[in-house]
């Protein structure tokens, strides 16, 4: 039992319980819209952050830089949860990534 906590930045909240697959997968199973572009980790349109718990991306990253993991960013298309965790959800996220052109 576990359970995958999304977080948008106006506020917006949602559980998914037992989470299957990755986060868009999951998130999407329970009816909620995230951005997603290509959902193969080349992208980057799915960019969400982590506050609290783990998640293991299931194959390399290749939109993030290493500055960003170490920042807690992570591809919902490829990321999938290890137990209760929460993430920060939504386009804004992504934006972060390209507001400061030295992260
Ligand atoms: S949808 Fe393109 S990296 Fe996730």
């Amino acid at each position: 039992m576990s359970t995958l906590r999304l977080a948008w930045r106006d506020g917006r909240t949602a559980a998914v319980e037992d989470p299957e697959g990755t986060v868009l997968d999951a998130a999407e199973a329970a009816g909620l819209a995230l951005p997603f572009g290509c959902r193969t980790g080349a992208c980057g349109t799915c960019t969400g952050r982590v506050l609290a718990g783990e998640v293991s991306h299931d194959r390399r990253p290749r939109a993030l830089k290493r500055r960003h993991l170490d920042d807690g960013y992570v591809l919902l298309c490829i990321a999938t949860p290890d137990g209760d965790c929460a993430v920060e959800v939504g386009a804004e996220v992504k934006r972060d990534l390209l507001a400061n052109p030295f992260r």
